[in-house]
C-alpha cells in the first residue's frame, strides 16, 4: 500500500464510525407518529437520530447506565419518558430543565436506592412519577417537594419501613399513592403529615407487615376513597381498628383481600357507620364465621365480596342491614369440609340484591325458603353446587321473583322434576349444561317459564323430545342441545318454536331426521348439525331418495355440518337458504359439490371444505362461489394437481383477496406423483397454458376427422341416394326443361327392360294390359316392336326417349344379365335424371334384397316411390291387385317435386 493512501482509509474509517455505526445502533426502534419504542434493544445510550418531535420515548428493558440530560435535549417536546428496567442510580437535576413538557416519568426497576435530593427539583409539570422497585429504604429530605402536578406517586415494591416520603407539606395535587410490597409496620399521624391538601383518593398499602394502626392516622387523607390492604395479615383486632380510623374519611371502596381475617364480629366495622362505603372486598380469608348484625353500619354497600372463605354457618341475620346491596358474591363461600348450613330466610333484608354468585359451594343445601325475600334479584348463579334432582321444591322460594338468568351447569342434576321452575315467570336464561339429566322431557318440566327465551341444555346423559315437549315454551330463542344423546320422536319438536333462532344438536350421532324436521322454524339463523352421523340423508340409493331436512329454514344464516360422514350432496339440498353466509362442511367425505349446488346462496362469504376428498377443483363449479367468499378453508384435501383439476384452483389461490388460512401449509397435492406432497400454490400452470393450441388443434383434427369417417360411412351406406337427389338438384338447377306427363310427344306409355329369361312372364301378364279398354296402355317391348336393320343401340336410345315410363322387370336374370346393366338402365337412369322425372317403375317377379340390388345395378327401393315399386304375388288372387297397382304406377305423374 503506498502512503499517500493511508489519509485516505483513516478518513473512510472515521465516516464509518461516525455515521454509518450510530446508524447501525439505532435504526432498530419503533417510530409511529410521535411514539418511539426503544424497548428490549440492549441499549447503552440514548439513540440520537429520533425524530425530534415525539413526545413519547420508551427506554425500557435496555443497558442504561446513566441517563446524560444533554442527550434528551434535542428531545424537548417529550411529555412520556420510560427507563423502567436499566441500571440507572443517578438521575440528573437538568433532566427535566432540557425536557420542560415531561409530565410521565417512568424509572422502575432500576437501582435508585436512595432519591438525590435535587433529582426531581424541576420536575414542576409531572404528574406521574414511578420509582417503584428500586431498593429504597427511606426518603432523606425533600426530594419531592417540588412536584406540585404531580397525581401519581409509586414507591412500591421497596425497602422503605416507614410512608413518611419528607418531612414538610407538600404534593397538594397527589391523588394516588401506591406503598405496596415494602416493610411498613406502623400507619402513623406523623408519617402522612407530609401530605399538603387531603387531595390522596388511592392509597394502596398492600402486602406491607403492618401490626399498628395508629390513632387520627388517617387525619392527612381525608378525602381517601379506595384502600387497598391485600395479602396482610389484619386479623379482627385490626381490622376493627382501621375502620374506626376511616371513620372520618371519604372511603368508598375498602378491599382487605387475604387479610388472614377468620371471624367478622358485631363491631369489626362500626367504625364505618359514619362512612359511605359502596364497595367491600374480604375474599380470601378463611372466614368461619359472620356474627349476626356484622353488617348493620354498611348501609350504602352495594358490593359485598366474600369469595373464597370458610363459612359454615350462615345465620339468619348476618346479612341484616344490607338493604342497599346490589352485587353479592359467595363463590366458594361456604366451607367444604363441614356440611354447611344456611338458616332460612337468610337472605331476606337483601331487597336491592341483583347478583348472587354462589358457584363452586359444593354441599349446600337449599330449603324452600333459602331465597325468600330476594324481591330484585335477576342473576342467580349455582353453578358448581350439588343438586341431583330439581324438584318443584327447590326453587320456589323463588316464585314471583323477578329471576332473569338462572345458571345451573355442573350441578350434577340427574332430573329436573314437574313444574321445577315454576313461577319464574321472567326467566329467560336457564342454563342446564354440563349435567347428569337423563330423562324424557314432557314439558311439563319447563311449565311457567313464560318469558323464557334461552335454555342451554348441552352435555347432559340423555334427553328425548317428543313432538310437544316444547310446545309450552314458544318465547325460546335459542336452544343447545349438544351432546345429549338426544332422541327425537317421529314428529318434529321444534316445529312449535317459531321464534327459535338458535339451535344446537351437534354431537348427538343423530342418524335420522325427517324431512319437515325444521320446517317451522323460520327466523332460525344459526343451525348447528356437526358431529352426526347425517350421511346416509343425502345419499341417492337412500330409500325414497335424498332427504332434504334444511327445508323452511329461509333465514337461516350459518349452518353447520361438520363431521358427518356425507359424500353426496343433492343439487337441492341448500335450496331456499337464500342468506347463508357460513357453510361448514369440514371434515366429511365430499369428493364432488353439484355445479348447481350454490348458486342461489349469493350472499355465502365463509365455506369450510377442509379434511374432505375433494380432488379436483374446477372452475365450472367453484369460481361463482368462491367470488364472494372472505374466508375459505378447504386444506387437507387430497388435491390432483393436473392441469384440468388444479390449475384454475391454483391461480385464484394466488391471486385471490379471499382470506385462505393455511394456504401454505394445508393445500398439497396428492396426485400426480410428481407433485406428490406439492403446494398447491406452487403448482405450475405454464404447461397447461401451453396447452391451450394443442388443444384447439385436437379439436379441429378430431373434428375433421370425425366429420371424414362420417362421411366415408354415409357415402358408403347412403352414397346413392345423395347422388340420386344430388342429381336431381343439379338438373333443377341447370334447368333441363320439364316434360309434362300430359305430353303427347311419347309414343308408347312405358319401355319395357328385361332379361331374356323372363320373356314369357312379360307375354304372359305385361302385354295383355294393352288390351285393357280403359288404361289403353302401349309398351314398347324389344321383342316385338324393335325394327331390324337399325343398329339396337340406337333403337334402345330412342324408344327409352318416345317412352314416358320404363319398367324394370327386376329378377336374378335381370341382375345378371350384362346387357340391361350395362347400358339399358345407365341409360334410362340418365335419362329420368335428365329430364328430371320419376319415371322409373320396378317390377319384382322375384325377392330380391337391397343390397342386391345396390350390388348389381346400384339402385335401391328407397330411390323410388313405394307406389313405383311392385312385387309380384306368390298368390294367384293378388295377381289382379298387382294390376291394378301397375296401371296406377304407370298412370302417376312422373314430376319430380
Ligand atoms: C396479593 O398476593 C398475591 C399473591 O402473592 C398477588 O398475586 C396479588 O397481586 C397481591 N394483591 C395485591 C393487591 O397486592
Ligand atoms: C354484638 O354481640 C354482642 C355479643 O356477642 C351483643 O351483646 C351485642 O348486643 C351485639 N351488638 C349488636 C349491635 O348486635
Ligand atoms: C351510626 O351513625 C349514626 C349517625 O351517623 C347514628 O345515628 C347511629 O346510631 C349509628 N349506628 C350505630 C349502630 O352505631
Ligand atoms: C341506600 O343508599 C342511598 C344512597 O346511596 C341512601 O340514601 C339510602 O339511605 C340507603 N338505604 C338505606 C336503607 O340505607
Ligand atoms: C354459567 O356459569 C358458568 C360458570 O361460571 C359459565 O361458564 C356459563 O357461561 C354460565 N352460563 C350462562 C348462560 O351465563
Ligand atoms: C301447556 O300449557 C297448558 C296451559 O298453560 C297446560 O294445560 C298444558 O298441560 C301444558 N302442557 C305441557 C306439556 O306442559
Ligand atoms: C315472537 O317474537 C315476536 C317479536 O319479537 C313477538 O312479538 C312474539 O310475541 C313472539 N312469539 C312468541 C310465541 O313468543
Ligand atoms: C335475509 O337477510 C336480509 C338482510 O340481512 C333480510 O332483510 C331478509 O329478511 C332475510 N331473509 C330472507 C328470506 O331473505
Ligand atoms: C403467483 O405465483 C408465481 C409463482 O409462484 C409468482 O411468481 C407470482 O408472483 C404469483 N402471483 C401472485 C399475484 O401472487
Amino acid at each position: 500500500m503506498e502512503p499517500a493512501n493511508i489519509p485516505t482509509t483513516f478518513v473512510l474509517w472515521a465516516m464509518y464510525i461516525v455515521i454509518v455505526v450510530p446508524i447501525m445502533a439505532e435504526n432498530h426502534c419503533k417510530v409511529t407518529s410521535d411514539k418511539a419504542d426503544c424497548s428490549h434493544l440492549e441499549l447503552n445510550a440514548i439513540p440520537s437520530d429520533l425524530p425530534l418531535t415525539i413526545k413519547m420515548l420508551d427506554l425500557s428493558h435496555n443497558r442504561l447506565k446513566s441517563l446524560p440530560a444533554a442527550n434528551l435535549s434535542s428531545y424537548d417536546k417529550l411529555e412520556h419518558l420510560d427507563v423502567g428496567y436499566n441500571t440507572l442510580h443517578i438521575l440528573e437535576t437538568a433532566l427535566c430543565q432540557q425536557l420542560p413538557l415531561l409530565k410521565i416519568l417512568n424509572l422502575q426497576h432500576n437501582e435508585f436506592s436512595k432519591i438525590p435530593i435535587k433529582a426531581f427539583l424541576s420536575c414542576t409539570g409531572l404528574v406521574e412519577l414511578r420509582i417503584n422497585a428500586n431498593g429504597i429504604k427511606e426518603i432523606n429530605g425533600n426530594p419531592f417537594e417540588n412536584l406540585q402536578s404531580l397525581h401519581i406517586l409509586d414507591v412500591s415494591h421497596n425497602k422503605m419501613t416507614s410512608t413518611a416520603l419528607g418531612d414538610k407539606k407538600q404534593l397538594s395535587n397527589l391523588s394516588e399513592l401506591l406503598y405496596s410490597h415494602n416493610m411498613i409496620k406502623e400507619l402513623k399521624k406523623e408519617d402522612f403529615m407530609f401530605l399538603g391538601n387531603n387531595s390522596v383518593q388511592k392509597l394502596d398499602l398492600s402486602s406491607n407487615p403492618v401490626k399498628e394502626i395508629q390513632e387520627d392516622c388517617f387525619q392527612q387523607l381525608t378525602n381517601l376513597h379506595t384502600l387497598t390492604m391485600a395479602n396482610m395479615t389484619l386479623e379482627s383486632k385490626l381490622t376493627e381498628d382501621l375502620c374506626s380510623q376511616l371513620a372520618g374519611t371519604q372511603i368508598q371502596v375498602l378491599v382487605l383481600l387475604n387479610s388472614q381475617l377468620k371471624k367478622i364480629h358485631n363491631a369489626t366495622f362500626k367504625g364505618l357507620n359514619s362512612t359511605s362505603l359502596i364497595s367491600l372486598d374480604i375474599s380470601n380469608n378463611m372466614l368461619s364465621e359472620i356474627d349476626n348484625n356484622s353488617f348493620i353500619y354498611l348501609h350504602h354497600l352495594r358490593n359485598l365480596n366474600l369469595e373464597e372463605n370458610q363459612v359454615s354457618h350462615l345465620t339468619s341475620r348476618a346479612f341484616y342491614g344490607l338493604s342497599n346491596l346490589t352485587h353479592l358474591n359467595l363463590k366458594k363461600f361456604f366451607s367444604s369440609t363441614k356440611n354447611p348450613k344456611i338458616d332460612d330466610l337468610s337472605f331476606q333484608w337483601l331487597q336491592h340484591l341483583q347478583y348472587l354468585n354462589m358457584e363452586q359451594n359444593k354441599k349446600i343445601e337449599l330449603s324452600e325458603y333459602t331465597f325468600t325475600g330476594l324481591i330484585s334479584l335477576t342473576n342467580l348463579s349455582l353453578s358448581g353446587c350439588t343438586f341431583p334432582t330439581i324438584t318443584s321444591k327447590t326453587f320456589s322460594s323463588l316464585s314471583n321473583s323477578s329471576l332473569i338468568s338462572l345458571n345451573l351447569t355442573k350441578t350434577d342434576i340427574t332430573k329436573v322434576e314437574s313444574r321445577a321452575f315454576y313461577g319464574l315467570e321472567h326467566l329467560e336464561v336457564l342454563d342446564l349444561g354440563i349435567n347428569q339429566i337423563d330423562q324424557d322431557l314432557t314439558g311439563k318440566e319447563f311449565e311457567g317459564l313464560h318469558s323464557i327465551r334461552q335454555i342451554y341444555l348441552s352435555y347432559n346423559k340423555h334427553l328425548n323430545l317428543a313432538s310437544n315437549s316444547l310446545c309450552n315454551i314458544t318465547t325460546l330463542e335459542k336452544l343447545n342441545l349438544r351432546k345429549t344423546a338426544l332422541t327425537l320422536g317421529s314428529n318434529s319438536p321444534f316445529n312449535c318454536l317459531i321464534n327459535l333462532t338458535y339451535l344446537d344438536l351437534g354431537n348427538n350421532n343423530i342418524a335420522n331426521l325427517e324431512e319437515d324436521i325444521f320446517s317451522g322454524l323460520h327466523k332460525l339463523r344459526i343451525l348447528s348439525l356437526q358431529h352426526n352421523n347425517l350421511a346416509r340423508l343425502w345419499k341417492k340409493a337412500n330409500p325414497g331418495g335424498p332427504v332434504l331436512f334444511l327445508k323452511g329454514l329461509q333465514n337461516l344464516e350459518i349452518l353447520d355440518l361438520f363431521s358427518n360422514g356425507f359424500d353426496e350432496i343433492p343439487a337441492e339440498a341448500f335450496k331456499g337458504l337464500s342468506n347463508l353466509t357460513i357453510l361448514n362442511l369440514g371434515e366429511n367425505n365430499v369428493y364432488i359439490l353439484p355445479p348447481s349446488l350454490l348458486e342461489a346462496q349469493g350472499s355465502l362469504t365463509e365455506l369450510d371444505l377442509h379434511k374432505n376428498l375433494i380432488t379436483s377443483v374446477e372452475e365450472s363449479i367453484f369460481k361463482n362461489v368462491f367470488s364472494k367468499l372472505k374466508n375459505l378453508s378447504m386444506g387437507n384435501n387430497p388435491f390432483d394437481c393436473t392441469c384440468e383439476s388444479i390449475a384454475w384452483f391454483a391461480d385464484w389461490l394466488n391471486t385471490t383477496n379471499t382470506s385462505v388460512p393455511g394456504r401454505d401449509s394445508q393445500y398439497i397435492c396428492n396426485t400426480p406423483n410428481n407433485y406428490h406432497g406439492v403446494l398447491v400454490e406452487k403448482f405450475d400452470n405454464l404447461p397447461c397454458k401451453d396447452h391451450a393450441p394443442f388443444k384447439a388443434l385436437f379439436i379441429l383434427s378430431f373434428t375433421i376427422t370425425t366429420s371424414l369417417m362420417v362421411l366415408v360411412l354415409l357415402l358408403h351406406f347412403q352414397g346413392w341416394r345423395i347422388k340420386f337427389f344430388w342429381s336431381v338438384l343439379e338438373n333443377k338447377i341447370l334447368g333441363f326443361k320439364e316434360i309434362d306427363p300430359g305430353d303427347q310427344n311419347f309414343e308408347y306409355d312405358a319401355y319395357i327392360i328385361h332379361a331374356k329369361e323372363d320373356m314369357p312372364w312379360i307375354d304372359c301378364y305385361l302385354l295383355p294390359l294393352e288390351e285393357d279398354e280403359k288404361s289403353n296402355f302401349t309398351f314398347c317391348y324389344e321383342a316385338r316392336d324393335f325394327e331390324g336393320g337399325v343398329s339396337p343401340l340406337q333403337l334402345i336410345v330412342n324408344s327409352i326417349k318416345k317412352s314416358r315410363k320404363i319398367i324394370f322387370v327386376i329378377t336374378h336374370n335381370f341382375l345378371n344379365d350384362q346387357w340391361c346393366k350395362r347400358f339399358k338402365i345407365q341409360h334410362a337412369l340418365q335419362q329420368a335424371i335428365e329430364q328430371s322425372r320419376d319415371s322409373i317403375v320396378l317390377l319384382f317377379l322375384e325377392d330380391i334384397p337391397d343390397y342386391k340390388l345396390n350390388y348389381s345395378i346400384h339402385l335401391r327401393r328407397g330411390m323410388f316411390k313405394s307406389q313405383c315399386i311392385l312385387e309380384w304375388p306368390v298368390q294367384k288372387e293378388r295377381i289382379k291387385a298387382f294390376q291394378e297397382k301397375l296401371k296406377t304406377a304407370l298412370g302417376s305423374s312422373s314430376v319430380v317435386n
